[in-house]
């Protein structure tokens, strides 16, 4: 991945004080969730099984997967304190959900230890995301199964802004809308530092086709892959094969 010098950066920080604004009001977001759910719901974890959510964010997921599998250990991972401090609260009396503080290559866990992982809107930020890969799979128990989302595509801020106030506008009408997005100010600044980041290189950019080569490039078997996101999104279901 290229390298350079750059005035603006994602601020994790600021983007977390209204990160849960996009479950509340993006539709692609809601949409992509509830596809992700529905599909965990068919895993088998089973008792004392693990699970690590990587880049994890506010926990939307994480938090959700420990309550799915109760009897299972949530491992959520994430570099910046502050979205993990907005997990850890929503995670208030889940026994099983732990958090991890650190950064996805310093990450350290034993080989063939997880029974499922999730990567949801994360691996695109990471420095080096075929090794973070790698990392992954070599974590995973031959036969366990991963979700992979990842924003490959270049973001089209206006195209985004048009449809997202033409959904909130008929659900929630005008004066409300103009709330949303007066509230949500911070989640258009640092969307525009991640296009910023995309287009010079910083976060990684990828056809659907070329994200579902790295994995099968790194081992992984893909069961099923789709596009989300308007496009811009990739989402796979993925596995690290059997022993035969
Ligand atoms: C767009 S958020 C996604 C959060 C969550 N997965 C979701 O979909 O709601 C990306 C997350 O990746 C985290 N992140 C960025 N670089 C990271 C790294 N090198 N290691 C671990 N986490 C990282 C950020 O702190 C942020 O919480």
């Amino acid at each position: 991945m290229k390298t350079s010098n750059i005035m603006s950066e994602v601020d994790w920080n600021a983007y977390s004080r209204k990160y849960d604004m996009l479950l509340a009001f993006n539709p692609f977001y809601q949409e992509a969730f509830q596809r992700i759910m529905d599909q965990l719901k068919a895993w088998n974890i089973q008792a004392g099984g693990k699970v690590a959510d990587l880049g994890a964010g506010t926990g939307n997921y994480s938090v959700e997967v420990a309550r799915l599998f109760p009897e299972a250990r949530i491992l959520h991972i994430d570099s910046n304190p502050t979205m993990n401090k907005t997990a850890l609260e929503k995670a208030e009396g889940l026994q099983n959900f732990s958090v991890l503080d650190q950064g996805i290559h310093e990450v350290e866990m034993q080989e063939q230890s997880l029974n499922g992982l999730l990567c949801i809107n994360a691996l695109y930020t990471f420095p080096e995301p075929e090794e973070a890969l790698q990392k992954m799979y070599n974590w995973m128990i031959p036969g366990a199964k991963a979700v992979f989302l990842d924003p490959g595509r270049i973001m089209n801020m206006f195209s985004w802004r048009v449809a997202i106030s033409r959904y909130l506008i008929k659900n929630y009408g005008l004066r409300k809308t103009l709330a949303i997005f007066k509230e949500a100010k911070v989640v258009g600044q640092q969307n525009a530092y991640i296009r910023a980041m995309q287009k010079n290189g910083t976060y990684w950019t990828h056809s659907h086709e070329g994200f579902c080569k790295t994995l099968e490039r790194t081992g992984f078997e893909i069961e099923t892959s789709s596009i989300c996101f308007k496009g811009d999104c990739d989402l796979v279901l993925a596995r690290r094969p059997k022993l035969n």
